[in-house]
């Protein structure tokens, strides 16, 4: 039997699959589930400072809704306040202790001072790791590109200061070069990338002319931007990379690993599929690894990064050119219809 160990945040994983963040994950059965069909790790959803402070003013709103029309009010019951991270420290909490696989935090703050803030409560919940989810859409045209990273490796440095836990960065795509953000978030103290994070995205109904919510989950085809970035950062960082994005089969997986991941993140599969099916990729995994002869992960994890991909154009813009170079080809493959 082929041996699928491999390493994370210097934490050992029996296999490279982890359950990531999502609502799934966020409960005791469904967490227990996953751990029982074979996941190796799990990610919490993220602690959201914006859903807490979203919640608190509304509860705000709430409570003085009727202030002025009954002024007694105002004085006869006591001050309620929203309880802050509380209700999410506690479910890390419970998970952590209830699990036997290790489980990582994620977080998402706003201001500088409430990650590192947030970034120590998790760290005393029993949790292996913490999960840094940098991203916000930028709004405002004044802060440029080189503003927003240097403001998240400060945050990520204060981070490293404050909590003694492994460290990942979940990253966005949409870096201009996220190879450089990776090598700069390295000297500031992370363990380890997950590549990428993939979020929800607006939609209109033009009919009714008004904004809906698009609940996209991946399918194999949203990897490409993960494997790319996998394949050209793979065996060159010092952290590990964890693949995540459209990593819906056992395969898929198998990809990941053979362009230098330590491991693979899923979500949208186990929406798709039964959340037992955990155990169906990595059985995938597993029979590829044996058909080809791998007696462990680490004898083929990285053998067609760009540092040792024959193919040096693999990771480039090769098939675009190739594409352009010979038109009939692509009409051949992609026929009108
Ligand atoms: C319902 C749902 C909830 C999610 N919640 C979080 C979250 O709290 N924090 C986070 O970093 N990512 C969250 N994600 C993103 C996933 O962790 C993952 O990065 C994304 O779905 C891409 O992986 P996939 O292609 O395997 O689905 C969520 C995704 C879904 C579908």
């Amino acid at each position: 039997m082929a041996l699928l160990k491999t390493s994370y945040l210097g934490m050992e994983l029996k296999n490279p699959f982890i359950a990531g963040a999502s609502s799934l994950t966020s409960q005791r059965d469904t967490a227990k589930r996953l751990e029982d069909t074979g996941a190796a790790a799990l990610v919490t959803p993220s602690l959201f400072e914006e859903q807490i402070q979203l919640e608190s003013f509304v509860l705000e709103e709430e409570i003085h809704r009727f202030d002025n029309l009954y002024a007694e009010m105002t004085d006869l019951f006591p001050e309620i306040k929203h309880s802050g991270p509380e209700a999410h420290l506690r479910m890390v909490a419970d998970l952590a202790s209830s699990l036997e696989i290790p489980v990582i935090a994620s977080l998402n703050a706003v201001q500088p001072e409430t990650w590192v803030h947030y970034a120590g409560l998790l760290a005393e919940t029993g949790a292996k790791a913490l999960e840094l989810n940098f991203y916000a859409t930028p709004t405002d045209p004044s802060r440029s590109g080189k503003d927003i990273e240097q403001e998240q490796l400060a945050i990520l440095r204060k981070i490293k200061e404050k909590v003694a836990l492994p460290l990942s960065v979940k990253l966005s795509p949409f870096y201009t070069n996220p190879l450089h953000v990776i090598r700069s978030m390295e000297e500031a103290g992370a363990d380890g990338f997950v590549l990428f994070n993939r979020f929800f995205e607006p939609l209109i109904d033009p009919q009714k002319e008004r904004n809906l919510i698009r609940h996209t989950l991946s399918g194999s085809n949203d990897n490409g931007i993960t494997l790319r970035f996998t394949g050209l950062i793979g065996g060159e960082s010092k952290g590990d990379i964890c693949a995540s994005s459209g990593i819906m089969t056992g395969l898929d997986a198998a990809s990941m690993i053979l362009a230098g991941a330590s491991c693979v993140q899923v979500v949208s599969t186990l929406y798709k599929n039964p959340v037992g099916n955990m155990a169906g990729l990595i059985e995938e995994l597993e029979s590829w690894m044996e058909t080809k002869g791998y007696p462990d992960l680490y004898s083929f994890r990285g053998k067609l990064s760009a540092k040792n991909n024959p193919d040096r154009w693999a990771y480039r813009r090769a098939q675009y050119v190739k594409m352009l170079m010979d038109p009939a080809g692509v009409i051949k493959t992609y026929p009108s219809n």
